[in-house]
């Protein structure tokens, strides 16, 4: 059975204090859901995060981090470090880094094979920008986002990567997809995946959806069958809307 998870991407938000409160309350509320849980706080409170969440089933998770194993990268960090703090995941990939920090896929290609050279587990975000949905060219964008970051991988690599889908368009604005263009863009990634690996690992790959996922819509988002679990963003910064969230399954 492929994993259920729910992650909450943090983004640039919370400084120390907001991020233990907001841990404090996550604690509070029970889990009634078989999903995974994680989220990912800025570089500056991942250990504090990790220390607090130790004793739970909430992961603690990276938002990014360089293929570089050190050097002069200045401002930079390496999967060796987020090792040393606790963290065994890490989101790549996603559109802010790659529309604002000229993230391309040869240099994503290069921080999936990092992350998983040092046993860590990907998150691996693609999605279209509005003008390709307008246009009908978001499964040509995808798939080759896909393709262009991940295809040089073994079969084998798949065990330790999760696939999110942000349409772009989706991203903060209120507009999430329907449940059906999720579930028939996640049903074209899975057969991306299974003509070039088989249906095998393509049917034991989670795929999240992400793009402005709510208490009020994760439920019918969830219910599709390819849609594995989501990546959260504004609501995952409010303890009882994101838990509302993670028991929509
Ligand atoms: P929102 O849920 O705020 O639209 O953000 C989604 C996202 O980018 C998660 O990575």
């Amino acid at each position: 059975m492929r994993k259920q998870i729910v992650a909450g991407n943090w983004k640039m938000n919370n400084d120390l204090s907001q991020t233990e409160s907001l841990i404090t309350e996550l604690k509070k509320i029970k889990k009634t859901s078989t999903a995974e849980v994680m989220v990912a706080p800025t570089f500056t409170n991942l250990y504090n995060a990790f220390d607090a969440l130790r004793e739970t089933d909430i992961e603690v998770i990276a938002q990014n981090m360089h293929f570089a194993a050190n050097g002069a990268y200045t401002g930079e960090i390496s999967a060796s470090m987020l090792k040393s703090v606790g963290i065994q995941t890490v989101i790549l990939g996603h559109s802010e880094r790659r529309e604002y920090f000229n993230e391309s896929d040869a240099m994503l290609a290069k921080k999936v094979d990092a992350a998983l050279a040092n046993s860590m587990r990907v998150i691996f975000c693609f999605g279209e920008v509005l003008e390709d949905r307008k246009s009908g060219n978001h499964e040509n964008v995808v798939g080759s986002q896909i393709k262009n970051a991940l295809f040089h991988l073994e079969a084998d690599a798949f065990k330790h990567i999760v696939l999110a889908y942000e349409p772009v368009w989706a991203i903060g604005t209120g507009e999430t997809a329907s449940p059906e263009q999720a579930q028939d863009m996640h049903a074209f990634i899975r057969k991306t995946l299974a003509d070039k690996y088989g249906k095998t690992v393509a049917d034991s790959v989670s795929i999240l959806y992400g793009g402005s996922v709510k208490p009020n819509n994760a439920q019918e988002i969830f219910s599709k069958p390819d849609v594995d679990g989501g990546l959260i963003g504004g609501a995952a910064l409010n303890a009882t809307d994101f838990f509302a969230i993670v028991n929509a399954f």
